[in-house]
C-alpha cells in the first residue's frame, strides 16, 4: 500500500478496503477535490493505476499544498532539512517542538503572506512534517491570528525522517500528468466530467449537535457547504464522471443523497462500519457507521443495493463484511 506523507484527520487509509471495491476499473483521469493526506491517490499510485490517466489532486489548505509542493519540486532539500530536526526532537524532545512550532515555524508562515502555498520552501515543508509526525494526533489547526496552535503529541519513538519514503511520495507527485491545486472544491468538482474518477472526502458533517466539524481551515465546513458539494457530485454524475464520496451517516447527509435529484444522477448510498467504531453493542454502532455514495457498479455479488424507495431514507443497508465492524 502507498503510504501518505502526512497523517490527516479523517484519513481514509482504514477505509481503503471498502472504497477499492469502488474503483472503476477504467478511467482517463482522477480528480480528488479534499486531498489531505491523499491515502486514496498514494493507494491508486501503489496499484499502478496511473499509467495513462491524468491526476487532479486539490485542497483549500495552503500548508498542505505548498508542503506538497516543496517536496515534489525538491525531495533532497526537504530530507536534508527534516533530518536534523529529527536529531534535534531526539535530544530535546518537548523542548525542540515548541521551539520548532512557535520560533521557527509560525514567524516563518507568518511572512510568507496569504496564501502562501506557492511560497511554502523546503524547510517550511520539513518543519510541517516534523510537526505533524510529532504534535498531538498529527492534527493541523490554526488559532484566530493564524498561527498553527497543535500541542506536542505522546509519542515514545515518533518516524520522522525516512527519506526514501519522501522520495517515493515526490516521485508520486511529479509524475507527468499530476497537478496540485489550491482549489475550493467548486472549482475542482465543477471539471469533472465524462472519463473521470472523483473522489470526494469532504470533512465529515457531525453526528450529533454537540460534536464539531474537523476544523482544517478558519473557515470550517457547514451545512450549506455540505449542499453545495451534494450539487456539485450530483452535476459531475450528470455529466458522466465516477464519483465515490464518503461522509459521515448524519441523517442531513443521508437525506440529500437520498433525495430524487441524486437517485435519477444514479447515486446510491451504503452504510459501512465507522473505522473507530467504540461501541461493540451492535444498536449503538449503527450510529457511527460510515456513508459510501458512488454511482460506480456495485461491486459483484458482495453487497445489496440500497433502498431506492421515497422515505425509506434512513434504512440504509449497511455493507457487508466491511471494514472495521
Ligand atoms: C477528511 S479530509 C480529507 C482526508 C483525505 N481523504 C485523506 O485520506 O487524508 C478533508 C479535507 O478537505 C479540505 N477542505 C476543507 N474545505 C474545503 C473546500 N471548501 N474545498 C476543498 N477542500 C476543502 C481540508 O483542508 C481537508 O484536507
Amino acid at each position: 500500500m502507498g503510504r501518505p506523507l502526512l497523517k490527516w484527520a479523517g484519513g481514509k487509509r482504514q477505509l481503503l478496503p471498502v472504497l477499492r471495491r469502488y474503483y472503476p476499473a477504467r478511467f482517463e483521469r482522477y480528480i480528488e477535490p479534499f486531498v489531505g493526506s491523499a491515502a486514496v491517490f498514494f493507494d491508486l499510485h501503489a496499484a499502478g493505476r496511473f499509467d495513462g490517466p491524468t491526476v487532479r489532486l486539490a485542497d483549500v489548505n495552503p500548508d498542505l499544498i505548498g508542503c506538497y509542493r516543496a517536496v515534489r519540486d525538491d525531495p533532497e532539500a526537504v530530507i536534508t532539512a527534516l533530518a536534523p530536526l529529527e536529531r534535534e526532537h531526539r535530544e530535546r524532545g518537548d523542548a525542540c517542538y515548541y521551539d520548532v512550532r512557535d520560533r521557527r515555524f509560525n514567524p516563518m508562515r507568518a511572512s510568507l503572506g496569504a496564501p502562501g502555498a506557492a511560497a511554502y520552501t523546503p524547510a517550511l515543508a520539513a518543519m510541517l512534517i516534523y510537526l505533524n509526525r510529532t504534535g498531538y494526533n498529527g492534527l493541523f489547526r490554526l488559532n484566530r491570528q493564524g498561527a498553527f496552535n497543535v500541542p506536542v503529541g505522546r509519542y515514545s519513538n515518533p518516524r520522522i525522517c525516512d527519506a526514501e519514503h519522501v522520495r517515493t511520495v515526490a516521485r508520486a507527485l511529479a509524475a507527468p500528468g499530476v497537478s496540485l491545486d489550491l482549489a475550493p472544491f467548486e472549482e475542482t468538482l465543477g471539471a469533472a466530467g465524462p472519463g473521470d474518477f472523483v473522489y470526494c472526502d469532504p470533512p465529515y458533517a457531525p453526528l450529533s449537535r454537540t460534536a464539531s466539524f474537523a476544523q482544517y481551515t478558519a473557515r470550517g465546513f457547514g451545512a450549506p457547504d455540505h449542499e453545495r458539494l451534494q450539487a456539485a457530485v450530483i452535476a459531475a454524475a450528470g455529466r458522466g464522471a465516477i464519483v465515490l464520496v464518503s461522509n459521515s451517516s448524519a441523517p442531513e447527509i443521508e437525506r440529500a443523497y437520498t433525495a430524487r435529484a441524486a437517485r435519477r444522477a444514479g447515486l446510491l448510498v451504503r452504510r459501512v462500519p465507522a473505522r473507530r467504531a467504540i461501541n461493540s453493542r451492535a444498536a449503538l454502532r449503527g450510529a457511527v457507521d460510515e456513508l459510501i455514495i458512488t454511482n460506480a457498479p456495485a461491486p459483484s455479488g458482495q453487497l445489496r443495493m440500497a433502498r431506492r424507495l421515497p422515505g425509506e431514507h434512513q434504512r440504509v443497508p449497511r455493507e457487508r463484511g466491511a471494514v472495521g465492524g
